[in-house]
């Protein structure tokens, strides 16, 4: 399986929000880094087919190698996706259970899987001893963790998560990102975050995004490298870098504070 994003481009009036942005996705976990407004979730709405692009075009490749463009796939790629949006829209008076059962129905589950998947994910999410709870009445870190929740729920093999940890606490971000890793296997993952930590161990690559374009795209340990070197020179390196001094590629600025454990990208 293959997701290819061939120069996409859109623009919000005379705001290019994302230029030509050209990736191949296979199965594995890709972290989509970038600091406010530089077109993440641009990217995610074009993919989950939310907003027309300008220009370029996604094609899925099956397994078996055949490739077609997504918007003419229309439904049977929407099938093959699972979606948290940033500012997901729940039901604030539907409870917790009823919310799943229902993102079921429309994901065209059976009863019997549905049945089998909705109280492990819930378990998975810690929502499991507050089923009848009513989504008015959540927490933030609950309603994201319950957005995640119906994302994964049908076990898509594009799993597309704009910010899947942003409001929750240390412990709830490490129990998310763990199970994140723990079901990617073999699925196509887009995690858009703005904190390396939560991605660092698990991405297989970093795509940083910078004002609509990709400043970098590398395996973590790799783009670490680019900055770490010998940790006697780190300092002079790192303001060669911030001054646009260092051959190579051009780490953003952004880039280096996030590489700070627990400090938000700048
Ligand atoms: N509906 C819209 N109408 C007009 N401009 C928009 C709209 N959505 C996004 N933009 C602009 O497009 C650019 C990219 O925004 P986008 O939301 O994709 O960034 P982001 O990387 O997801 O940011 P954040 O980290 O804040 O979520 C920004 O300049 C933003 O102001
Ligand atoms: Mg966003």
């Amino acid at each position: 399986m293959k997701l290819a994003l061939n120069g996409v481009t859109k623009s919000y009036g005379s705001n290019l929000a994302l230029n030509a942005f050209t990736a191949t996705l296979e199965p594995g976990i890709y972290a989509l880094l970038g600091p406010n407004g530089s077109g993440k979730s641009t990217l995610m709405n074009i993919i989950t087919d939310n907003l027309k692009a300008d220009y370029g075009s996604i094609t899925y490749t099956s397994d078996e190698g055949v490739s077609e463009n997504v918007l003419k796939m229309g439904v049977r790629f929407r099938e093959k996706l699972g979606f948290m949006p940033q500012y997901p829209g729940l039901y604030p008076n539907f409870s917790i259970e009823r919310f799943m059962w229902y993102m079921a129905a429309l994901k065209g589950m059976t009863k019997e899987v549905a049945l089998e998947q909705i109280p492990a994910i819930l378990k998975a999410v810690e929502l499991d001893d507050v089923p009848r709870h009513k989504i008015g009445a959540l927490s933030g870190g609950m309603k994201q963790r319950l957005a995640l929740a119906q994302a994964v729920l049908g076990d898509p093999e594009i799993l597309i998560l704009d910010e899947p940890t942003a409001g929750l606490d240390p412990k709830q971000r490490i129990s998310i990102r763990n199970y994140i890793s723990r079901i990617a296997f073999n699925k196509i993952v887009l995690i858009a975050t703005h904190v390396v930590p939560d991605v660092e161990f698990i991405a297989r690559d970093i795509i940083m995004l910078k004002k609509g374009v990709i400043a970098d795209n590398a395996p973590p340990t790799e783009l670490l490298k680019k900055i770490e070197g010998g940790a006697a020179d780190r300092h002079a390196r790192t303001l060669d870098f911030l001054n646009g001094k260092r051959g190579g590629t051009i780490l953003p600025r952004f880039f280096l504070f996030s590489c700070i454990p627990g400090k938000f990208v700048a």
